[in-house]
C-alpha cells in the first residue's frame, strides 16, 4: 500500500453492529513497527495495553460501574459496542514535569499513533481513537495500570474494514494550512 493511500483513505471505523474479530499476531506486528516514530532522545514515551477480544466484556464491566455507576442503560450499550470490537488498546503516555520534555513526549505520542493507525489500517484493522472525559478519571486509570506519571490519553477500538466505505470520507480544510511569513 502506498503511504499516500494511507494516508488518504483511512478513516476511523464508528461501526460496532457486528461481532468484530481482528489478527492479534499483526495487531502486535503493527505496534512494535510503530515504535519508529522519532521520538527525542529516543525516550519512547509511550505504552499500549492491550485488551483482547475475550478480555472485552469485563472489561466493559468493571469501566462502567466507574463510569456511569447505577446508569443500567448507559453500561448496556457500552457492553455491547464493547464486546462486538475485535480489541482495544489503552493508550499511555509518559508524562515529565519538564515542560519541553513533557510537549516532547506528548508530540512523539502523536506521531506513533498515527505509525500504529496507519500500519494497521495497511494490514487490514480498522481503528477509532476515543477519548471520552473518563479517561481521566483515576479510578479507570488504575483499571488498565496507568502510573502516576502517565497520562491515558485515549482508547483505540479495533475493527475489521468491513464497514469503512459507509464511514464519511470529510473533506479536509486544507485550504488554511499553509501561510506564507
Ligand atoms: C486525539 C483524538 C481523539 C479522538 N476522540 C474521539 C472520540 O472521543 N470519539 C469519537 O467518536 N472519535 C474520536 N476521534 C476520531 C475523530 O473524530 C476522527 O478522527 C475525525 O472525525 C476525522 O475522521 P477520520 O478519522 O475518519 O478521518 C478522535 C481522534 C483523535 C485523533
Amino acid at each position: 500500500m502506498e503511504l499516500q493511500d494511507a494516508i488518504a483513505q483511512r478513516r476511523s471505523i464508528k461501526a460496532f453492529r457486528r461481532d468484530m474479530n481482528i489478527d492479534d499476531h499483526a495487531l502486535y506486528e503493527a505496534i512494535q513497527r510503530a515504535t519508529d516514530a522519532p521520538n527525542h532522545g529516543l525516550r519512547a514515551p509511550w505504552r499500549v495495553v492491550h485488551i483482547a477480544k475475550n478480555r472485552l466484556g469485563d472489561m466493559s464491566k468493571q469501566l462502567t460501574e466507574i463510569a456511569f455507576p447505577n446508569i443500567k442503560k448507559k453500561q448496556e450499550d457500552h457492553y455491547k459496542v464493547a464486546t462486538n470490537l475485535g480489541g482495544m488498546l489503552a493508550l499511555i503516555v509518559k508524562e515529565d514535569p519538564r515542560q519541553k520534555e513533557n510537549l516532547e513526549n506528548h508530540m512523539a505520542f502523536g506521531a506513533f499513533a498515527q505509525n500504529l493507525m496507519l500500519l494497521l489500517y495497511e494490514a487490514g484493522i480498522g481503528t477509532c481513537w476515543k477519548t471520552p472525559a473518563y479517561i481521566f478519571n483515576p479510578e479507570i486509570r488504575s483499571i488498565f495500570g496507568v502510573q502516576d506519571d502517565e497520562q491515558l490519553v485515549g482508547l483505540l477500538y479495533l475493527t475489521d474494514l468491513k464497514d469503512l466505505e459507509k464511514m464519511p470520507h470529510r473533506e479536509r480544510q486544507q485550504s488554511q494550512t499553509i501561510e506564507t511569513f
